[in-house]
């Protein structure tokens, strides 16, 4: 949902400031540009969530700049948990690469839509709405998704939450959450930094 170009391409200088929506042209462009080879893993997913995301956005992949489009790669081990986020710039589609994947969004009304999608299926999460995807499988998971954006940003729910900086009050927390200081106080240990 970026912006229409207004040229054949626009090859982001990311050593300039970051103009109005977007980056300046770089002026001297090669086909390197147009190519990026950071999709394929395998990512190291040895984390508390098991998951990792490489994305090939317009920071990564400056060539994306001003075309309105992007892709991630996304690896998840057994069990392991992408969890709940949104991207308030991007309806997000993906497909499974290899797995065995529990994919959910919700409405802005708390309807979970979700399936457990293999190889060769494919998902719509549309903008802004929270979603998450799941292993379900006995080994590890690789989705690629794409988004209509050149930098769709992910809003982390667990992380925007309780690993703010500065952190948000915990009399906020607890009242949003109904929970006491003790909850609050060892949810944002896990997020702090
Ligand atoms: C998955 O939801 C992703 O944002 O790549
Ligand atoms: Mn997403």
């Amino acid at each position: 949902s970026d912006s229409d170009p207004l040229q054949d391409f626009c090859v982001g200088d990311l050593k300039a400031s970051p103009s109005i929506n977007g980056f300046p042209c770089k002026s001297a462009v090669s086909a390197s540009d147009f190519f990026y080879s950071g999709l394929g893993g395998p990512l190291d997913t040895s984390n508390p969530n098991g998951a990792n995301v490489a994305p090939a956005n317009v920071l990564t992949f400056p060539g994306l700049n001003t075309l309105g489009i992007s892709m991630n790669n996304v690896e998840l081990a057994p069990g392991g948990v992408n969890s709940p986020h949104l991207h308030p710039r991007a309806t997000e589609v993906g497909t499974v690469i290899e797995g065995s994947v529990f994919v959910g969004f919700l409405t802005t009304n708390n309807t979970l839509f979700s399936k457990v999608l293999n190889a060769g299926e494919a998902f719509v999460i549309p903008r802004g709405l929270v979603h998450f995807q799941w292993n379900v499988g006995q080994v590890k998971a690789r989705l690629i998704t794409a988004f209509n954006s050149q930098l769709p940003g992910a809003v982390i729910l667990p992380n925007t939450l309780f690993g703010s900086n500065p952190e948000i009050p915990n009399a906020v927390l607890t009242r949003a959450f109904r929970t006491d200081d003790t909850t609050v106080h060892n949810l944002k240990s896990k997020f702090a930094g």
